[in-house]
């Protein structure tokens, strides 16, 4: 089976990418990280990339708030489009999609998301959780798509809120299942074993031939 590209968008520190990196150089999945690209040129997760030798590439956002222009998504398509990615993988990138860069990767963008979705969607939501008193969290694999956290669910691990825990220990604890699962929903995409039915997302017990993915 031929091995997938996947490009990564990251705004932080970039240990879900980092997890994705060691994944696809152990041979855990059928994958390799083409391009890492960032809207923010002091990220972590640049250094990570450059440090695995993997091309990294800052794009200039234009401007704050959770949006990028038109511009900085054209640039982002383009050299997505370059690399030539089957699957957009966003880890912890900090800005909603347009519509362009939506159509253009149509069901091939996934995100990573800590908490067990459609709970907790957005920002600082390990503290909502614990706000909240939820006795389980955890984290979610979902498709993208126009809303916020909102798409098509793929994977999920929950993990107990134990008695005591800060938004640190949780972030952690939840953190460490991010890891796993992200590699795991990489995989099930490499090979082509989802099946998407309105926002439904079957596992196919089965590995599809070359390129599966591209039946989605
Ligand atoms: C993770 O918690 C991820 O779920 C969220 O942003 C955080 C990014 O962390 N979307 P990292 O940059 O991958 O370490």
């Amino acid at each position: 089976m031929r091995r997938i590209k996947v490009g990564i968008l990251a705004s932080g520190r970039g240990s879900n990418l980092q997890a994705l990196i060691t994944a696809s150089r152990d041979g855990k999945i059928d994958a390799d990280i083409a391009i890492v690209i960032s809207d923010r040129a002091d990220a972590v997760a640049l250094e990570r990339a450059r440090e695995a030798g993997v091309d990294a590439h800052y794009v200039d956002p234009h401007r704050k708030g959770p949006r990028l222009t038109e511009g900085s998504e054209s640039e982002i398509i383009r050299l997505l489009d370059e690399a030539e990615v089957d699957l957009v993988a966003l880890a912890g990138f900090m800005r909603i999609l347009g519509p362009r860069l939506l159509r253009h990767f149509s069901r091939r963008i996934i995100n990573i998301h800590p908490s067990l979705l459609p709970s907790f969607p957005g920002l600082h939501v390990q503290k909502k959780a614990l706000e909240y008193g939820v006795k389980y969290s955890g984290a979610t694999v979902h498709f993208v798509d126009e809303g916020v956290d909102t798409g098509p669910i793929i994977v999920q691990a929950a993990v107990p809120v134990l008695e005591g825990d800060t938004v640190e220990i949780l972030s952690e604890r939840i953190l460490g299942e991010e890891h796993r699962i992200y590699a795991e929903a990489v995989q099930l995409f490499a090979e082509g074993r989802l099946k998407i039915e309105g926002r439904v997302v079957h596992i196919l017990p089965e590995r599809r031939s070359d390129a599966g993915f591209d039946q989605l």
